[in-house]
């Protein structure tokens, strides 16, 4: 005897296929699913006409039970994984500092409480969440935090902290006036944690589709014109693909209808500064810098004649 599950009906193939679909959708943190309005309303047809093919009993015999609404999620639900966090949709005019930093406080709460990342099993305990404007233009999205994040419950506030609050200067700018936060919001741990000193390790890619959910929360109450996605982890984290930073540098990408430029992780520039070849690490922090100002000019930032001239 088979089910839906192992029928082949041509409606229980393609309820397989969208049950594919929405897993991988889930898996990747993503609320919503984009359907144009013919599938929308083929999806919303779709349990009436299998229960009356089945009731006509034009369904194969091989399928025992008629599928019900419930298996078939209507078109409102389709795409919404379960734990999501709803976005709070509060209009423009009425977004207020205030009103943010209440909202990101909440997320930080879910952060705490959540059982998906502790669950892991692979993440140490501490939350290190964000820092800086709760409306800020810019939101620089690192990878994880590390040690000294983890003592002082801050992202980027050790050594590559330093190097990024550097470059967020010759941005003209502050740490306070732009927001900083990691794809996962838990030091990973090395083996189970216990003598793992200050080493770190990147986060792998289930650890960060267990967390992106917090980063497109963030994003929903900060609204940022630009996300700056620092290295090769939290590009990949963000834009679910891979590749060298160098050919992920050549175009502006997008995550959550925001563009994201892609640079080198202040890590990597400061292990260069440490290589022999300073003509490289010169090279490397020049990059960066054309990064900076590309994401300077989308949003329109000035930009002087000696800032378009600088290295890092
Ligand atoms: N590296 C990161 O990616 N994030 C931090 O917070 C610190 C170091």
């Amino acid at each position: 005897m088979s089910d839906a599950a192992t029928s082949n009906h041509p409606i229980a193939d393609g309820l397989r296929e969208l049950s594919h679909i929405l897993e991988r959708e889930k898996a990747r943190g993503n609320e919503f699913l984009n359907l144009s309005p013919e599938s929308e309303s083929a999806l919303q047809k779709l349990p009436t006409e299998f229960m009356q093919k089945a009731a006509a009993g034009s369904a194969t015999s091989s399928l025992s039970s008629p599928v019900t609404p419930d298996a078939a999620p209507p078109a409102s639900q389709v795409g919404k994984p379960e734990r999501s966090i709803a976005p709070v949709s509060v209009p423009e005019g009425e977004r207020t500092e205030e009103w943010a930093r209440k909202r990101l406080n909440e997320i930080f709460r879910e952060v705490k409480n959540d059982e998906a990342c502790r669950n892991l099993g692979t993440l140490r305990d501490t939350v290190v969440f964000a820092t800086g404007n709760p409306m800020a233009d810019i939101m620089f999205v690192g990878e994880a935090p590390g040690a000294e994040e983890e003592k002082q419950r801050k992202p980027f506030v050790g050594p590559a902290g330093q190097k990024l609050t550097q470059i967020i200067g010759a941005m003209g700018l502050s740490r306070e006036e732009v927001y900083i936060s990691n794809i996962v919001k838990f030091r990973p741990k090395k083996g189970d944690g216990r003598f793992q000193g200050s080493s770190n390790r990147k986060p792998d890619q289930t650890e960060m589709e267990s967390c992106i959910r917090f980063v497109r929360a963030e994003i929903d109450v900060v609204r940022p014109k630009v996300i700056i996605a620092l290295g090769g982890t939290a590009a990949e984290g963000l834009l679910e693909r891979g590749g060298t930073i160098s050919s992920l540098r050549d175009q502006v990408h997008e995550f959550a209808g925001v563009p994201v430029v892609v640079t080198y992780h202040p890590s990597f520039l400061l292990r260069q500064e440490s290589e022999p070849d300073q003509q490289k690490a010169k090279a490397m922090k020049r990059r960066v810098w054309e990064d900076m100002l590309r994401a300077m000019d989308l949003l329109g930032m000035p930009v002087s004649e000696k800032q378009r001239g600088f290295f890092l």
